[in-house]
């Protein structure tokens, strides 16, 4: 029970990543809230404990609708200790072919979103006992990927966010690091393990043969939010199954 008692905010709580760190924070004892613009079937998981766990919709780009994220989290909770910036997309294309919408949805959604989010929840947070924030990057924030520019490029400024808010935050009491998985089979990494060609040539660059679940990211992420980080601030977590790629 790791979490127990702390209240946590996961964009893109709803599907894939997002899902498998809040049924992984209910577990540890958190106060949960699965926040995305739709619900999907997020009840399955608000039914686990729905004293507990709760959907608020939410649109990471737009900085109202996360100023009223978090306000409804405090009156639906009592406060925010923990927020987990995950809310992102991909969207492939070289980039003498990638569209000008696609290159805007990464960057409002993977990095202003990131921004929005962690500006709204500061006055939260610092009046926490333990704040922490929990951006989610990629392992492509420091691999080459080819089609990906917008995606890699956005990830690498998600760590360089982390880093300086994690200096700029902590003589307010909030912690702030980094969670890069490498390719996992959840959410958009199964756009790559269900795609026999293109899995073939990814699973030779992972010394564990093998995507990482879901659940084996969500463990890093308790960690970050949890008490055994209490001396970790400003660093990049990647879970990525050992990934050789350059
Ligand atoms: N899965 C992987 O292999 C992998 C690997 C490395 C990094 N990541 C990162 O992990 C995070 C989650 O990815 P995933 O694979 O779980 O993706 P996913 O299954 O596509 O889920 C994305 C989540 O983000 C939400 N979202 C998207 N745009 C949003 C917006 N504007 N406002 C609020 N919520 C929004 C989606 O809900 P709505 O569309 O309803 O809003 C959904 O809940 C992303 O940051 C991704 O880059 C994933």
């Amino acid at each position: 029970m790791r979490l127990s008692g702390k209240t946590a905010v996961i964009t893109g709580g709803t599907r894939g990543l997002g899902r498998a760190i809040a049924e992984r924070y209910l577990r540890e004892g958190a106060r949960v809230v699965c926040a995305a613009r739709n619900p999907y079937d997020i009840k399955e998981v608000i039914d686990l404990d729905p004293d507990r766990c709760a959907y608020l919709p939410v649109d990471v780009t737009s900085d109202q609708s996360v100023d009223a994220l978090m306000a409804e989290t405090v009156d639906t909770f009592g406060g925010v200790d923990i927020l987990v910036a995950n809310a992102g997309v991909s969207r492939d294309g070289r980039v003498d072919r990638l569209a000008l919408d696609d290159w805007r949805d990464m960057v409002s959604t993977n990095l202003t979103g990131v921004f929005l989010c962690t500006r709204a929840a500061v006055p939260y947070l610092e009046r926490s006992d333990a704040g922490r924030i929990v951006t989610v990057s990629s392992s492509m924030a420091t691999r080459v990927a080819v089609g990906a520019a917008g995606y890699c490029a956005t990830k690498a400024a998600v760590e360089m966010f982390t880093r300086v808010s994690a200096i700029e935050l902590a003589p307010r009491g909030i912690l702030v690091n980094a969670l890069a998985p490498g390719i996992l089979d959840e959410g958009m990494g199964q756009q790559v393990t269900a795609n026999d060609r293109i899995w073939s040539k990814y699973r030779t660059r992972l010394s564990l043969g093998r995507p990482g679940t879901g659940e084996e990211a969500a463990d890093a992420a308790v960690f970050l939010a949890g008490p055994e980080a209490s001396y970790v601030n400003g660093h990049v977590l990647e879970v990525n199954g050992g990934l050789l790629w350059s």
